[in-house]
This record gives structure tokens, C-alpha cells and sequence, in this order.
């Protein structure tokens, strides 16, 4: 079974054909951050717009690099949600147009659960059941995976995301948008104990985060210092997300009895957050997996991984109705969920 993938839930539009027998065949992203950059942050309405401008021409630029056509095509898989519903909108408007077309059937997708999954893209891929950390600009996740669909959330955060929380102070330290891989970058040339930051909700006993008094910390320390040790404020904020983060997933994984580990997101890209994660898991014999780095942020090719997994499993995906949903808890996507809501309008 052949799979063309379509991601297009937020500033980025991926498409990737995945092959349930040979992998992973071609995939291309275009991110629009050079766009948003100048308005520091996303703006739906532009992010829609590219989103119609790219589709077409990248599905074409990853069919040839894949080396296939159209009628090679088994199924098209497309972000249904959660996501910017205009931005939503245009992956589903293609991929179930194109899909029509062909006849074809188009599987709605959940986004987070393309991120959960892609680390099965990489070699070694992780057995089930384990825990995944889920660690993107809008979500902070902890779940147990048992199998495809199947997710229980463990915990997540109260109010700001890790990336959103990377994004933030990154644009306090004159970093721009979308901060993350600037901060860290800077954060290799500082000191992560020049000053003392907080470790929100570490020791709250339950795997529930909070990072928005983080960024409210340095904030304050911003004002006080200024930014001439900047460097050394970057190290500091991201020492304090990586010990919060791996504290929490060393609590999921005693909690559960679980001995394995999945991180999946944006900021799953993080080198300090790897590398700690790497050693606190060797030092408990237990596993940590990643998606391959160019698959940790949004792309098409954990939407068509996903499809292709529901497809074989025999698990309903679509019901060939046209939706999306902007809304949409990974928790409701019961094993048995045929997505069978048609369009929801957006919340
Ligand atoms: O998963 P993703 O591409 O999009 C969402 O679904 O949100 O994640 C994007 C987030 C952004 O907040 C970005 O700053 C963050 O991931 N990010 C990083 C790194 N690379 C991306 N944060 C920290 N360190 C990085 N190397
Ligand atoms: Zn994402």
C-alpha cells in the first residue's frame, strides 16, 4: 500500500508517500517561518494562503522523488486536526479532492498521533507498549502508548507548551520567531547554573507541567541583568526545561512499570534534552527512542506513517466524509473512532 501523506495543520506544509512495505519512499516540507518571522508568530490567514500555494507542487516535487505517479496510489492521508482550521482546511480540500479523483479513500488523521508514532520511522523502532512524551510548540504531553489508538494521557501541562515556552523566552532574549533551535544554539555558549531559575511543579507528585512562571522568571531576570549574559540566561532556561521534562518522564515511567521511551515534537529536536534523556534512561536500563531529527517537527511524513499504520490494522480512519476538526483530543481517538463527525465548525 502506497500512502500519500498531507500535513498542513499549522505553519508548514508536508507531503510524503510511505510505502506500508518499503518505508518511507520521499517527503518534502515548506515551512513558512521566513514568512511568520517578521509578525512574530503565526498568522492563519498568510499561513492559510501558502498552505494553497505549495500543496500542488510538492506533491509533485515527492511523487517524483519517490519515483511514482498518481495511479501508484493507494490512499491519501491528511491532517484532520487539531491545527488552524483555514490551514486545516486546505490539506483537507486536497487530499480528499485528489482522493475523489482517484478513487481512492482519504484517511483523516490526528496530528498529534503522527507525532506519537514517527518514531517508529526510525531504526530501532520501539515495541509497545511505552511512554511517549509529546513536546511541540502547542502541546506538553505525557501518555502511555498500548498500540496504535490506543493513548492514555498520563499528564500535560497547565498552561504554556515547552515550545511555546522556548518561543516565548527566545523572543525576551531578541531571538526572534520561532526561537527554539535559536535558543538552544545559544544556550551551548552559556552557563546553565549562573542563575538560579525555577523548576516548575518537578516535585508536585502528579505528571502535570507548568511553564509559564519559567518564562515569567526569566522575564525578571531579563529586566534586572539585561541581555548582556544572554547566553548565559539561554542555558539556564533550557537546563530548567530539561529537568523538568526528563524528572516527569522518570516519574511516568516508574509509575507505569513501562521501560520504554518515545519523545516526539519540535522540541524533541533538542540536543541537551537528548542527551539527558540518553544518559538517565542507560543509567535505569530502560530505552529512549526519537524520530529521525528532520521528522521531529511537523511534516507530512508521520501523517502518511500514521495512515499507513490504521490502514494495516485494519482501523478506521475515514469514513468518506469531508472534516476537520481544529479541536480534537488525542483521548477522544478511541480505538474505535471512525472520526464519523463530519465537519466541526471551528471552537
Ligand atoms: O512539532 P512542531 O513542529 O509544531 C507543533 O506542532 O507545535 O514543534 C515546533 C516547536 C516550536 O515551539 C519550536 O521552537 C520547537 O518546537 N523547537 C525546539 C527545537 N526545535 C524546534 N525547541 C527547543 N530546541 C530545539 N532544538
Ligand atoms: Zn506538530
Amino acid at each position: 500500500m502506497r500512502i500519500l501523506g498531507v500535513e498542513s495543520s499549522c505553519d508548514e506544509t508536508g507531503l510524503a508517500v510511505f510505502d506500508t512495505e518499503a518505508g518511507l519512499l520521499a517527503h518534502g516540507v515548506h515551512s513558512q517561518v521566513a514568512m511568520h518571522a517578521e509578525y512574530g508568530g503565526v498568522v492563519p490567514e498568510l499561513a492559510s494562503r501558502d498552505h494553497i500555494r505549495r500543496v500542488i507542487p510538492l506533491t509533485r516535487a515527492v511523487l517524483k522523488q519517490a519515483g511514482l505517479g498518481l495511479a501508484d496510489l493507494n490512499a491519501i492521508a491528511y491532517t484532520r486536526g487539531p491545527g488552524l482550521a483555514g490551514a486545516l482546511l486546505v490539506g483537507a480540500g486536497f487530499a480528499n479532492a485528489l482522493a475523489a479523483a482517484l478513487g481512492i479513500p482519504a484517511l483523516g488523521i490526528h496530528h498529534l498521533e503522527g507525532h506519537l508514532l514517527s518514531p517508529l520511522l526510525a531504526d530501532p523502532r520501539p515495541e509497545f507498549p511505552f511512554i511517549a512524551l509529546l513536546v511541540s510548540g502547542g502541546h506538553t504531553q505525557l501518555m502511555r502508548v498500548d498500540g496504535v489508538g490506543r493513548y492514555q494521557l498520563l499528564g500535560e501541562t497547565v498552561d504554556d507548551a515547552a515550545g511555546e515556552a522556548f518561543d516565548k523566552t527566545a523572543q525576551l532574549l531578541g531571538l526572534g520567531y520561532p526561537g527554539g533551535p535559536a535558543l538552544s544554539k545559544l544556550a551551548d555558549g552559556g552557563h546553565p547554573y549562573r542563575f538560579k531559575l525555577p523548576r516548575p511543579m518537578l516535585n508536585s507528585g502528579d505528571l502535570e507541567f507548568s511553564f509559564s512562571g519559567l518564562k515569567t522568571a526569566v522575564l525578571t531576570l531579563v529586566k534586572k541583568e539585561g541581555l548582556e549574559n544572554k547566553a548565559d540566561i539561554a542555558a539556564g532556561f533550557q537546563a530548567a526545561v530539561v529537568d523538568v521534562l526528563a524528572g516527569k518522564c522518570l516519574a511516568a515511567l516508574k509509575q507505569t512499570g513501562l521501560k520504554r521511551l518515545v519523545v516526539a515534537g519540535g522540541v524533541g529536536a533538542n540536543r541537551a534534552l537528548r542527551a539527558r534523556l540518553d544518559v538517565e534512561m542507560a543509567q535505569r536500563h530502560c530505552l529512549v527512542f526519537y524520530p529521525p531529527l528532520d521528522l521531529c517537527t511537523d511534516n507530512g511524513a508521520m501523517i502518511a506513517f500514521a495512515g499507513g499504520m490504521r490502514l494495516g490494522q485494519g482501523l478506521p480512519a475515514a469514513d468518506g466524509r469531508f472534516g476537520i476538526r481544529p479541536r480534537w483530543e488525542l483521548a477522544e481517538l478511541e480505538r474505535a473512532d471512525p472520526g464519523r463527525s463530519g465537519v466541526s465548525p471551528p471552537a
